[in-house]
């Protein structure tokens, strides 16, 4: 079985709960997309971490997968294989395989990232992980893979011809240049550490497949974030729909058999960019302290926001969701009554579907339909004839909106807080 997991608001709806709870029914769990831009928790007895770019399914057996799709920064990827090691989960290469084609963040990337941003009258608010000049390089074929990396008489080469480029480029970004070539001793190491683990991820997955194994792919920000499809220009750099998938991991569309889709009850946005529904008064600062809406890569505050149907529309139809979990629905306790985006009016008209262009979305005036709240502590509720009425028809108007079954509503941050339908 293939399946599909990605996010249907900007990121941060929740994801790596639910897949760190249904990977244990999954043999393999591959990130397709993305870098150490996301981020997710992982509890493990007393402690906690917060992981980038190792997949969310860690503490099971699942094998897991990095594809070639990802850009991968190395002293975060070894950080993180260190960290786990030294709290005695070990990650041999055995237990995870990188992809040869993969892609390095570069310090330069980084760099470019950050003196790209000072530098831009419209910031994005990137996360200043070098993720989107590394998606450039992948496209512009100037790109140093983990194979590259991982041999060091080809990296030096690669290296010889990118460098004059690179220093070039920093300069002309108002930047110094020093940091291009510094980093060579220390990736020469990271190519070294990281060789063992190298895999032909596509062959892996389809292989896999064949032999009735059951793969969960595994999406990072959001549907909104899409590079083509999201709220462009305020996006990240990669594919984050269900479709990216395929392309990404190199398995053909006829093989996906459910994309599941991981809705926060509620909205939240990091970075610039239009978000409708945002709440900067007392409600979204308590949104933000209830639900704990701090980035877990940048630690930013996160903008929060009522449900916005609009684009939770836009997600169903770009991702043809088969089924959904719902997040943090313990996070609206005690705020009713609770509001719900049903539609925006633009020059004057209702409209029930986004605009395509951000202009026109920042334009946008939410047009709210008012719900019930509810004041008991839903947390410790794990089934959903026993949440209080008001939270059972939030969960069905919501269902009622984006037309698909909701499966999952998660209720509180540990891994039984789950309620299935
Ligand atoms: P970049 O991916 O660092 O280039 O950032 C582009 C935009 O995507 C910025 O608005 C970031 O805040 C946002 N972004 C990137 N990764 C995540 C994520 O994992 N969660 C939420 N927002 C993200």
């Amino acid at each position: 079985m293939f399946t599909i997991l990605t996010g249907a608001q900007f990121g941060d709806e929740g994801k790596g709960k639910i897949i760190d709870v249904l990977s244990s029914g999954y043999d393999i769990v591959v990130r397709f997309q993305g870098g150490n831009n996301a981020g997710h928790t992982v509890v493990v007895g007393d402690d906690t971490y917060k992981l980038h770019l190792l997949p969310s399914g860690v503490l099971t057996d699942a094998r897991l997968l990095i594809g070639p799709g990802v850009v991968i920064d190395p002293g975060v990827l070894i950080g993180e294989i260190e960290m786990l090691e030294s709290a005695g989960i070990r990650i041999t290469p055995e237990k995870l395989g990188i992809d040869a084609k993969a892609s390095i963040i570069m310090p330069y990337h980084i760099e470019m990232d950050k003196l790209r941003e000072q530098g831009r009258k419209h910031k994005i608010g990137t996360t200043a992980r070098g993720i989107g000049f590394a998606y450039i390089d992948k496209t512009s074929r100037d790109e140093v893979r983990l194979a590259d990396l991982s041999d060091k008489n080809i990296f030096l080469a690669t290296m010889d011809e990118l460098a004059p480029q690179k220093e070039r480029a920093i300069i002309d970004l108002g930047g110094a240049p020093g940091v291009v070539r510094a980093c060579i001793p220390d990736y020469t190491r990271y190519g070294a550490v990281l060789k063992p683990y190298i895999t032909d991820v596509s062959y892996e997955l389809n292989h896999a497949l064949d032999s009735d194994r059951n793969v969960l792919a595994e999406g990072a920000q959001g549907a909104h974030l899409d590079i083509i499809h999201g709220t462009q220009k305020y996006v990240t750099s990669s594919s984050t729909t269900a479709g990216g998938a395929c392309v990404y991991l190199g398995i053909g569309p006829t093989r996906v058999d459910q994309v599941i889709g991981v809705v926060k009850a509620y909205i939240t946005r990091v970075g610039e960019g239009p978000l409708p529904t945002e709440q900067t008064g007392e409600i979204g600062d308590r949104l933000r302290e209830m639900g704990g809406e701090f980035g877990t890569t940048t630690g930013r505050p996160r903008r929060c926001g009522w449900f916005d149907a609009p684009l939770a529309r836009k997600a169903v139809y770009l991702n043809a969701y088969s089924n959904i979990a719902l997040t943090k629905l313990d996070v609206l306790t005690g705020l009713g009554p609770i509001k719900v985006c049903t539609e925006y009016e633009l020059d004057g008209e209702r409209i029930t579907y986004p605009p395509e262009l951000s202009s026109d979305l920042e334009r946008c005036v939410p047009v709210y339909e008012e719900m019930d709240g509810w004041d008991l502590d839903i947390s410790i509720v794990d089934a959903f004839s026993d949440l209080p009425a008001a939270a059972q028809d939030y969960v069905c108007r919501i269902e009622e909106i984006l037309k698909v079954d909701i499966r999952i509503v998660s209720n509180g941050p540990k891994r039984d807080q789950m309620i299935v339908r």
